[in-house]
């Protein structure tokens, strides 16, 4: 009875237009991590067009900023035989994947659509294993952003800084007018977010391709990257008490909320800003980080699809990588979740004024040499040299043990010996 009642809704539905039925139906289970405000709407969207194909759609979500608990999830389940669907990985993680033998390739789906002429050769590459693709991008976040609160800055009588020094000048003034300057989340992830804006703002591009895409033990050891240690620990006295363990929209939250001045985030955060119905240049303000400019720190999402046996899950994967780099769904996923489209070419006049920014200087910056991969995000490098870096960073960051240079040592050798 039930059953037949869905049937006939489905029918119904699909004879009115609003459900496309592809010729099997199937299920994917989806592993994401996508559930904070922003983010959630983001993820409906995909949800909502899978289903309008008469697919299924399971869903996985692991909360957890940044993913580490769902990449953890993720290795359980694909070690005992049973991996999801789908899942969001991204980075260096999906050659990892890929070479163990876990991941279909969706080079049928890739040359249907023509994804090698949409895609940028930056994502493209990071896409494919051995030629074939094997992973398809949803978005392009930027990592090195600057989120504001307008009223607080006005209010303590300062400028949004565009530069470390005067960062530590308008945070002194904002605390004095009794605000927080800085609102964090005391998480490794986090931590190493505003770690790697310090980097690219402290010693730019090249100092941080060295650094961190190509792991050059000179300048790991170098007295710029002394320096960016120290910088990086004095945004400490600018972070309430409360900081530690914080996730990051709540951080967003305080900004949103008037209660602290700014935050180092990717445009996740404004996912947030707009789910509260901000707008930009007017509730808040999106600048680049301090002193990064000329730079673009970038981070792509994206959904790699594990084997399945049965025809209609296969086919159900099929369309959900199809789906993604459909310009429907570029357009309202990104306008939700704060990126910009990966996909080139589509009109930009639905989004503000902060992706009209990203769109250009994700141009402007492959051109010049500042367009890095986020170390943060898991772009620049394996996830094994991510978390040593990780584990440096945010032990000197939330203690006092030990200095600049024995971090900087610290760090190169963990580096090192982590390659
Ligand atoms: C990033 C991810 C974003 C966003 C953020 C917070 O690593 O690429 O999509 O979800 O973490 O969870």
């Amino acid at each position: 009875m039930t059953l037949n009642f869905a049937k006939k809704s489905l029918l119904g539905a699909a004879l009115s237009g609003l459900v496309s039925l592809s010729a099997q139906a199937g299920t994917v289970e989806v592993l994401h991590y996508w559930t904070s405000g922003g983010e959630a709407k983001s993820a409906a969207v995909l949800k909502q067009l899978l289903e309008q194909e008469g697919h299924q759609w399971k869903d996985f979500a692991v909360a957890g900023g940044g993913g580490e608990s769902a990449m953890t999830v993720l290795k359980s389940r694909a070690v005992s035989g049973n991996p999801p669907g789908a899942a969001q990985i991204k980075g260096l993680d999906i050659q990892e994947w890929a070479d163990l033998g876990f991941l279909t390739e969706l080079d049928a789906v890739a040359e249907k659509a023509g994804w090698d002429s949409m895609l940028p050769g930056v994502v493209s590459d990071v896409m494919k294993y051995e030629g074939h693709y094997v992973a398809v991008p949803v978005n392009v976040h930027r990592v090195n952003w600057l989120w504001a609160n307008p009223e607080i800055f006005t209010k303590a009588g300062v400028s949004v800084p565009s530069t470390w020094d005067e960062f530590f000048v308008a945070a002194d003034k904002i605390k004095a007018a009794g605000y927080i300057p800085l609102a964090h989340g005391g998480q490794a992830w986090q931590d190493a977010t505003v770690f790697e804006a310090v980097a690219l703002g402290v010693g730019g591009a090249e100092f941080y391709r060295k650094a961190f895409v190509e792991h050059d033990q000179t300048t790991l050891t170098s007295p710029t990257m002394v320096k960016v240690f120290e910088t990086f620990k004095r945004l400490r006295a600018y972070i309430d008490k409360d900081a530690a363990g914080r996730d990051w929209n709540i951080a967003t939250a305080m900004v949103i909320n008037d209660k602290a001045a700014m935050q180092i985030m990717g445009d996740w955060a404004k996912g947030e800003f707009a789910a509260a119905g901000q707008v930009p240049g007017k509730d808040y303000i999106c600048v680049a980080a301090p002193g990064t400019q000329k730079g673009f720190t970038f981070n792509v999402d994206s959904f790699a699809m594990f084997e399945v046996k049965d025809d209609g899950d296969k086919q159900a994967q099929a369309d959900l990588a199809r789906l993604i780099l459909e310009p429907e769904f570029q357009e309202t996923f990104n306008l939700n979740k704060g990126s910009i489209p990966v996909r080139t070419g589509l009109p930009r006049d639905k989004f503000d004024s902060c992706a009209h920014t990203s769109m250009d200087d994700f141009v402007a910056t492959a051109k010049s040499g500042g367009l890095v991969p986020s170390m943060a995000h898991g772009m620049s490098t394996t996830s094994a040299v991510q978390g040593v870096i990780y584990d440096v960073v945010t032990n000197y960051f939330n203690s006092d043990s030990l200095s600049a240079e024995q971090a900087t040592e610290r760090l190169a050798k963990a580096v090192k010996a982590a390659i």
